[in-house]
Formats: structure tokens, sequence, C-alpha cells
């Protein structure tokens, strides 16, 4: 039987993982997959034409994302956790609710995936791509898309398996 799988993306703003997430679901294989993301969730919260962040929906939406994903992976359904996912500290929580959903089905194979976005773009490439050249982004300037992008990369911590993946990987090109 095929494992279960929780994606966790790693890669800073405009690095990719949303064009990442959007060609992997038109392979056939991976129709099923329900991908998690708090940029879709604010969008949502929005009503679907505003961009919504504020402090008190973010503390739901970390707690929502949490509580969809060992939903979905409990019903043996695969996730992609569309997110930046910068350091082991972010990463954790997410590692840990997919832990305790899989080992409490002994018999079923699972896999905690890391999927690197190779930082291959400068700060202004990326603000290029999130914001083109209107100066801003779903109702956000650039300066604060840059000020997010810096404070993010310094945050970056590589992905490793004592954190609790079974697979690291890393795609460029994007
Ligand atoms: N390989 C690429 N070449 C050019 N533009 C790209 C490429 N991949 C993504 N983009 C564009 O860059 C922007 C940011 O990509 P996105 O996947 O949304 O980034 P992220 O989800 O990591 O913030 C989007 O407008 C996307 O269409
Ligand atoms: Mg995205």
């Amino acid at each position: 039987m095929k494992p279960t799988e929780l994606t966790i993306l790693i890669g800073n703003i405009a690095s990719g993982q949303t064009e990442f997430t959007r060609r992997y679901l038109q392979r056939p294989e991976n129709k099923d997959t329900v991908v998690l993301s708090k940029d879709a969730m604010r969008w949502g919260l929005g009503g679907g034409y505003k961009y919504k962040w504020s402090e008190d929906t973010e503390k739901h939406i970390h707690k929502s994302i949490l509580d969809s994903m060992g939903r979905y992976l409990a019903d043996g359904m695969n996730v992609v956790y569309d997110e930046t996912n910068m350091n082991r500290e972010t990463r954790e929580p997410f590692i840990d609710v997919a832990k305790l959903v899989f080992n409490g089905f002994v018999h079923t194979s699972f896999d905690i995936r890391a999927i690197v976005l190779l930082p291959t773009l400068s700060v202004d490439e990326a603000m290029r791509r999130r914001c083109g050249y209107s100066g801003e982004a779903w109702g956000f300037p650039e300066s604060r898309w840059r000020e997010a992008w810096h404070r993010k990369n310094r945050l970056f911590e590589p992905p490793s398996y004592d954190e609790g993946f079974t697979t690291i990987t890393s795609v460029g090109g994007f």
C-alpha cells in the first residue's frame, strides 16, 4: 500500500512554492492531494477578494491548519503544506501532528517529506515576482514584503532528519 504523505514545502516568499504545488496537483497520481496554505486561508477569510492578515486572525489560522492537517492525515489523505516553513521551530508543530496521527495507526506506512525550493532568487527578483511593477501585492506595499523576505531569510535552517522528516529533497529552477 502506498504510504500516506505529508509534504512540507520550504522556501522564502516568491520562491515558487505555490507554483510547485500547482504543477504537483496536475499530475494524475496527486489529484486527490489536499493543499493547506495560510495564504489561501487568508484570502478565504476575506471572502476570496481580500487578503486578510491581522494578529487576531493569525492565531486562529495557525490552529486551523494544524487541526485540518491532523484530520486529513488521519483519513489517509495526502497533504501538501504550502508555507515558507523556514526554520525548525515553525516546522515542529506540523511534524508533531503528523507523528501523532501516524503513530496512532501502527499498520499504516507514512512519509513526512521536506521539499526545499532552493534559494536561487535575490530579494529584488523575489519582489518583482511577488509585486510586479505595481509596488504592492495583496494590499501590502513592497516594503512590507521585502522586510518579511529578509526576516525569513535570516531564519532559514535547512531541514534535517532529526526533526522527524523521512525524506528530504531539493528542487531548483523555480
Ligand atoms: N519559474 C518561474 N519563472 C518565473 N516566474 C515564476 C516561476 N515560478 C513562479 N513564478 C511566479 O513568481 C510568483 C511567485 O511564485 P509563487 O509560486 O506564488 O511563490 P511562493 O508561493 O513561493 O510565494 C508568481 O507570480 C509565479 O507565477
Ligand atoms: Mg505561495
